[in-house]
């Protein structure tokens, strides 16, 4: 059994997955997606994942993100909006390069992984993707369908817990919780692209503007998966869940242009683990 399944689990029954086996060894139950990756989600998280990729999938198919190859990748989108979300793909991986203490090739959990594209920038880790999203494996990379909520990993496993646009798919508390259980004491969770606001006040401004959005694109179901980032709470899970925050930039999200002034435009954080899940 490969390294990498081995830290996965059923969500029936426990069981690690057997590389290549549609159906689970230990309770029977199918965990393979029609696309060909594994399938972790319970029974009723897959009829909501299937519901919420129809129209996930139709929204950024119509905004340009999703190419002729249906699936988030920057090679089949339009480049003119990939070129950021790239740029912060990239200075995550760097980061990593310079803070990875731990020796040999870390294990990478990249989280609400889209098309999973994300591992091509993490050439010296083994990367598990994981996302709501029906993913075909790709060379190199193990691609999960799971949800962030519920992360099908076992505790404490894991080094490097990563978020490109993704953090914020879940309340804050929850994904945080999540990242704290399943890395090893001294991993680190690199998060990037998210929208992140000063006060409640502006998070709650985001929140019905995208609830606006959602709804004239025809898809106000999504809203309920949107949760903007209020810097405040987002220290606080992190302080609970045991992390010491390494950098914390929320980016550009004031809507005055003095607010903006001097700030990168794209959020980043990096923390750290300082003990084991308990
Ligand atoms: C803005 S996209 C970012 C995708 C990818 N990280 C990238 O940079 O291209 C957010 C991703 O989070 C996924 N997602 C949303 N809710 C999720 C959840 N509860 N669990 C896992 N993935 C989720 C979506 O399916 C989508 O692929």
């Amino acid at each position: 059994m490969s390294e990498l399944h081995q830290l996965l689990r059923c969500p029936q029954c426990g069981t690690a997955p057997e590389p290549g086996l549609a159906l689970c060894k230990g309770c029977g139950r199918s965990i393979a997606t029609v696309g060909g990756c594994l399938d972790l989600l319970d029974d009723q998280g897959r009829e909501a994942a299937d519901r919420f990729a129809t129209q996930y999938t139709a929204l950024r198919r119509q905004e340009g993100w999703i190419g002729l190859e249906s699936k988030e990748d920057p090679e089949g989108g339009e480049p003119r909006l990939w070129r950021g979300r790239v740029e912060s793909v990239s200075r995550a991986a760097t980061t990593l390069s310079s803070q990875w203490t731990g020796g040999g090739r870390p294990i990478v959990v990249d989280i609400g992984s889209g098309g999973g594209w994300a591992a091509r920038y993490f050439p010296d880790a083994d990367v598990i993707a994981i996302d709501l999203l029906d993913t075909k494996n790709s060379p190199g990379n193990l691609n999960v369908r799971a949800d962030m909520r519920s992360l099908p990993l076992r505790d404490s496993t894991v080094d490097v817990a990563f978020y490109a646009a993704s953090l914020h798919y879940a309340p804050v508390s929850d994904s945080i919780r999540q990242a704290a259980r399943v890395l090893r004491a001294g991993g680190l969770l690199i998060a990037v692209d998210s929208p992140m606001y000063s006060d409640h006040r502006r998070q709650a401004q985001a929140e019905a503007r995208s609830a606006a959005y959602y709804a004239q694109a025809g898809f106000p179901e999504l809203a309920a998966h949107y949760h903007p980032i209020e810097v405040a709470a987002l220290r606080e899970a992190l302080r609970e869940g045991g992390f010491d925050v390494l950098r914390l930039e929320a980016g550009r999200t004031g809507r005055r242009w003095w607010q903006r002034l001097g700030r990168r435009e794209r959020s980043f954080l990096i923390a750290r683990l300082n003990h084991g899940y308990s």
